[in-house]
């Protein structure tokens, strides 16, 4: 009897693993919900975020991220068959404004690739989609492990940040990166990424972000997950973004393509931001760049 239940159960297992983004060959995203009813829920993830929407919060301050330039570590790097995953040391953490802790647990990436110049990312800004989005996946240090987190209401939290094409300018610190994924073509395949920065792979200004309440963006889609997306990005060429679009295989042996969820209605949920809306706009407001009619100063 146990021996069934055992293999009834991980039949179980393996179908529900059978998520898709196409729905080609499994579970498409407009379906996940019937297996992970999460995914049909009020706080999903990602977002389209509307600039001009944006709340600007005073009170949020600074995130303090430690040990994520650490040099001369290894990290074993995974292809599971949906994404390129990083395994991030538990030395890895950044602090909110709030005093809370989230540890580092593992970083992997959604492109696109489908068709040439198709881009990839998950969160989209005033409607424009980049190339590449990075995820680092944290838990909340009060649960001590990310499985004690992963279903508490404030278990998560993401540190996300888009990659732009600079056309020619090759960025050196993802060389290692980019090398290494000709050894994990295959899905379920693994190696060891040497040579890195972590610090180095996140956009250069990490002080300022977005940040609202959403979700995993992959099922179970879990709403538990506290984002912070970065206002600066991360550059790579041309040639990198498309070496990295046509390196790695789905577990249908297939070149993993298009690996992003569609955004999702923002509902009642508030964007807020660390930063003051349109920057570029501020010498409007800087004293002696008043918007007075100059007056000759003519001797009386
Ligand atoms: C996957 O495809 C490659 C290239 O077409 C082939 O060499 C390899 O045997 C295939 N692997 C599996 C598991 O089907």
């Amino acid at each position: 009897m146990r021996a069934l239940v055992t293999v009834v159960s991980l039949c179980f297992l393996s179908v529900q693993a059978q998520w898709t983004y196409s729905g080609d060959d499994g579970l498409g995203e407009n379906e996940w919900s019937t297996e992970y009813p999460a995914c049909g829920g009020q706080r999903q993830s990602p977002i389209n975020l509307k600039k001009k929407e944006v709340k600007f919060n005073p009170s949020l301050g600074q995130l303090y991220l430690d040990n994520y330039g650490a040099e001369e570590l290894e990290f074993p790097m995974t292809n599971n068959g949906h994404t390129v995953q990083i395994t991030l040391p538990n030395t890895m953490y950044f602090t909110d404004s709030n005093g809370d802790v989230y540890i580092a647990e593992q970083m992997h990436f959604h492109w696109g690739g489908g068709s040439s110049g198709v881009s990839g990312s998950e969160h989209t800004i005033d409607g424009i989609r980049r190339a590449i989005e990075i995820h680092a996946v944290h838990f909340n240090s009060k649960y001590g492990s990310f499985d004690n987190a992963k279903n508490q209401p404030d278990g998560l939290a993401v540190l996300a940040a888009l990659v732009e094409i600079d056309k020619y300018a090759e960025n050196t610190y993802y060389s290692s990166f980019l090398d290494e994924l000709s050894n994990i073509e295959f899905s379920g395949e693994s190696t060891i990424l040497h040579d890195t920065n972590i610090q180095n792979l996140l956009p250069e200004d990490t002080a300022n972000y977005y940040t609202y309440e959403g979700s995993l963006t992959t099922p179970p889609c879990t709403e538990n997950v506290r984002w912070f997306l970065f206002r600066d990005t991360v550059k790579l060429s041309e040639t990198q973004v498309v070496k990295f679009e046509n390196s790695i295989r789905n577990h249908h042996n297939e070149t993993l393509h298009d690996g992003y969820r569609k955004t999702q209605p923002l509902g009642q949920r508030v964007v807020e931001a660390n930063f003051p809306n349109s920057p570029e706009n501020k010498w409007l407001l800087l004293p002696g760049t008043s918007t007075q009619p100059y007056e000759p100063d003519v001797p009386s």
